[in-house]
């Protein structure tokens, strides 16, 4: 059995990424709601406690809150944010709320005496998210780093084994902060490191066996990263229970659909792929608000698979592929919507089906390497990310077919001359868009009235931010010859220069 630390939850925006920090650093851990009992956290016999962070104040009467006993077991807890302002209430100490606000990025010093803190230089910037502050630590503490308004910005009680942080190590604004959780790891709760990826696949597959049973699952596989790791790790936990769908809803890359087909047909899963080109088409005429598409696309998605089921006999469970930045971009209960991704929007609410979303905690870094763990081709799993509306919210405004044709062809241009100037290995994503407007230029020596075609290629480790990528001006002077010569009703190409934020990656 792996070695386990206990997150509890007190809703906070980065919860999961504390998750993902503790994985990086070969730990295992589980998030788990604050008000989890006591019996059931020793029951996993944890090597540490973390609290997350959380949006209220903990002297409001029906603030989140824990039981006094977590701080009894002997097991070192570590308070972030709201969670050393928990800590600190619930043993006799106080929190206030000062007039003056620190928030963001913050000189911070530190007493590198304190374990948590070992190793590191005695000052860096941190990062702050909450107004109140621990003002009378409880008894046996003693505070450990300072800013210029907080003279608690951290605190310890050696003895009992317990840390609280009141600013966030697990955001990468707060310098050295991986290495923080990595010294309450290792120094303080004793960690082996003897985690891997590989123990998560394999974790999570006897976790599908068990919620799956002998039922049956149908799973929506468009051939992207994150349903294709999905599908590998169903079929490895419940193999000719699977049936995958390969739903073409005629948003497809070019050739994408032969390619899905190749791969997945004759695997030891049950196959099936529908040609809905038309029925999507129709469905979304004349329709250009950008969460209708998505919304629209996500039920005709959803009613596919349905009368697919049901030609299937007696299916339970509906796989998805949905990773954790989709959850967070969609809303959560803390995070606000930025837009909804469609395989979580997206959703009718007479869904039939309950969902296994085996990769629902992870960042797409780690589905990556989860994949390779499974053993999916590099190429495969290394493939850029593809919206699950696809093309769809590529051809901006009301979908249609000599536009749609348009971003087809640009793309597959695109990503030609990416992968012959060795740019799909260092560009996270690249893709054209096609706007609904269309510009005046020359052809032939005639007027021409055409669509613009708009390149955009983009960085990122999580897709929750992202920068642009500078390419190389012969190579963008080579794409747009061939666009504004292969493409038809195209007479004009640009490069798309915005950060996210304030853009988003997709431009719908
Ligand atoms: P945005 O545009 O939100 O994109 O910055 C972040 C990442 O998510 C992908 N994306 C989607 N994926 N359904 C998906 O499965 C969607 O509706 C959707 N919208 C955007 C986008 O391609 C990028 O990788």
């Amino acid at each position: 059995m792996n070695q386990t630390v206990v997150i509890l939850d007190f809703g906070g925006q980065y919860n999961q990424l504390i998750a993902r920090r503790v994985r990086e650093c070969g730990v295992y851990c589980e998030v788990l709601p604050y008000h989890t009992p006591v019996e059931k956290i020793s029951k996993k016999e944890p090597i540490g406690i973390i609290f997350t962070g959380g949006p209220n104040s903990v002297y409001l009467e029906d603030a989140p809150r824990c039981s006094k006993e977590v701080f009894e077991l002997g097991i070192p807890v570590l308070g972030i944010c709201y969670g050393i302002q928990v800590m600190a209430h619930t043993l006799g100490g106080h929190v206030t709320s000062p007039d003056s606000r620190e928030y963001g990025k913050t000189k911070t010093k530190y007493d590198t005496a304190c374990p948590l803190f070992d190793g590191l230089p005695a000052q860096g910037i941190t990062w702050m998210s909450h107004t109140d502050y621990v003002d009378q630590m409880p008894e046996g503490f003693s505070a450990t780093a300072y800013t210029d308004s907080c003279p608690t910005a951290a605190m310890q009680n050696q003895e009992k084994k317990l840390y609280g942080l009141q600013f966030h190590p697990e955001v990468l604004h707060t310098q050295n902060g991986t290495q923080m959780l990595h010294n309450f790891l290792y120094k303080i709760c004793g960690a082996q490191g003897d985690w891997t990826m590989g123990d998560y696949a394999q974790n999570t597959i006897d976790a599908i066996r068990k919620k799956v049973g002998d039922g049956k699952v149908l799973l929506a596989l468009s051939g992207g990263v994150d349903s294709s790791v999905a599908a590998a790790l169903l079929a490895k936990a419940v193999g000719p229970q699977l049936t995958c769908i390969f739903v073409d809803h005629g948003f497809m890359r070019k050739n994408e659909g032969d390619e899905v087909e190749a791969a997945f047909a004759h695997k030891g899963m049950n196959f099936v792929r529908v040609n809905a080109e038309d029925r999507f088409l129709a469905k979304l005429a004349g329709i250009s608000e950008p969460e209708k598409k998505r919304k629209l696309i996500g039920e005709e998605f959803i009613r596919v698979f349905e009368e697919e089921a049901r030609k299937l006999d007696g299916i339970d469970f509906l796989g998805q592929g949905t990773i954790y930045p989709d959850i967070v971009e969609s809303g959560t209960k803390t995070a606000k919507m930025v837009k909804s991704h469609h395989n979580v929007g997206g959703l009718p609410e007479d869904l039939k089906f309950q969902l296994v979303e085996p990769l629902r905690q992870l960042f797409k870094d780690e589905v990556r390497a989860c994949g390779l763990e499974l053993g999916l081709p590099y190429e495969m799993v290394y493939r850029q990310p593809f919206p699950g509306p696809g093309l769809g919210v590529r051809c901006l405004g009301a979908i249609t077919r000599d536009r749609l044709e348009a971003v087809r062809e640009s793309d597959a241009i695109l990503r030609e001359e990416f992968q012959i100037a060795g740019l799909d290995k260092k560009v996270w994503q690249y893709f054209t868009v096609v706007p609904d407007f269309k510009s005046v230029g020359v052809r032939d020596n005639a007027r021409s009235f055409d669509w613009p075609v708009i390149i955009r290629a983009v960085n990122t480790v999580d897709a929750m931010t992202a920068t642009i990528e500078p390419i190389d001006w012969p190579v963008l002077m080579k794409i747009t010859d061939r666009i504004l010569k292969e493409v038809k009703n195209v007479n004009r190409v640009c490069y798309d220069m915005s950060p996210k934020p304030n853009a988003t990656i997709e431009w719908e």
